[in-house]
């Protein structure tokens, strides 16, 4: 009996010393300790062993018992430390390593040169309006006084969807939009994007954005025009800045103009960016001509007004010193994140 109790330990002592694992380490104690289990069913023997013999087969089933107890107890005890610290080393936190950086978005240098230009004219009592891209021929051309098989048609080269609907080539319809309603005084600009058949290239894009204003009031002159655009080259481009009006023709305005404002880069003495002439063109302006108050339902003879066109990636790509317009149409992120 003694010698069978031994070898019944001895054999539970040598798996628990091979366990890997807390599942392995179960069903051995479910092998000898268990209701089925070798040792219980020495147990059950016990009614077979003579009287006096009983309390020494106790204490020797007793002995095996717990130093099998013991033996699954210690390696359980071992085990659980192991994967515990093997757990604590795998979710273990570097408090010195480099944060993860987020990618914050930047802000694309038209709509920067665009909200300046915005704030600008919104400072002098300027309404912001918008029109639509696809746009009837009447409002891109007709009623800008530029007729079917005007000469000036040909300059703007047009994006047509159907017979009289088209790309508008320009932002000026918005005018005639906020003419048509009705409601003066006038003092409004009109950003968006315009179409022209191009080919993409470092100066032009088929598609780019224009900024229109348009002022209509009783009185209005051109010295009106002259001082509100000296006033707009002077804030977006430093209190040193001169405007120059150029003698120019648009089929809309009479009389018309270009402005030039003096190189803010090297202060009107001629550079690179000025091609050495110490000017810079930025804009088409005139005053509106009668015809095209009187298309809008507004009487020449009481009022008058002027309007004004700039182009935005113009005013972006000097402000920010870009050489090449593709850029701005890339979205590139290492280029947007320098402004
Ligand atoms: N629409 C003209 C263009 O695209 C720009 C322009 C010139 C607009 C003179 C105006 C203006 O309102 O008065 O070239």
């Amino acid at each position: 009996m003694k010698e069978k109790l031994q070898q019944i330990t001895q054999k539970a002592l040598a798996q628990i010393s091979e366990v890997e694992s807390l599942d392995r380490l179960n069903e051995i104690r479910v092998a000898f300790l268990g209701k089925k289990g070798e040792l219980t069913e020495v147990m059950k023997g016990m009614r077979d062993v003579p009287a006096e013999e009983r309390p020494s087969v106790g204490q020797w089933v007793n002995e095996a018992r717990s130093s099998i107890e013991a033996a699954l107890e210690k390696v359980k005890e071992n085990m659980t430390a192991k994967l515990r610290e093997a757990k604590l080393l795998s979710e273990v936190i570097d408090v010195t390593l480099p944060a993860k950086k987020n990618n914050v978005g930047h802000r694309h240098p038209n709509t920067i040169a665009l909200e300046e230009v915005e704030r600008i004219f919104v400072g002098m009592g300027y309404e912001v309006v918008e029109g639509p891209e696809v746009e009837y021929d009447y409002y891109n051309f007709e009623a800008l006084n530029i007729p079917a098989n005007h000469p000036a048609k040909d300059e703007q080269d047009t994006f047509y969807i159907g017979n009289d609907i088209l790309l508008r080539t320009q932002t000026s319809p918005v005018q005639v939009r906020t003419m048509e309603k009705g409601k003066l005084p006038i003092r409004m600009i009109a950003p968006g994007r315009v179409y022209r058949p191009a080919e993409l290239h470092a100066k032009h894009s088929p598609s780019f954005h224009q900024i229109e204003g348009l002022v209509i009031d009783k009185n209005i002159t051109f010295a009106d025009l002259k001082g509100t655009l000296a006033q707009f080259a002077v804030e977006l481009f430093g209190p040193d800045t001169k405007v120059k009006f150029r003698p120019h023709h648009f089929p809309f305005t009479e009389p018309s103009a270009e402005v030039d404002v003096t190189c803010f880069k090297c202060g009107g003495k001629g550079c690179r960016m000025c091609k050495g002439s110490g000017w810079i063109e930025i804009l088409g302006c005139g005053m509106v001509h009668p015809r095209v108050l009187e298309m809008s339902g507004i009487n020449p003879d009481e009022y008058t007004g002027f309007a004004f066109g700039v182009g935005l990636e113009r005013i972006a790509l000097l402000k920010y010193e870009i050489d090449d317009m593709r850029l701005l149409y890339e979205n590139d992120t290492r280029f947007l994140k320098q402004f």
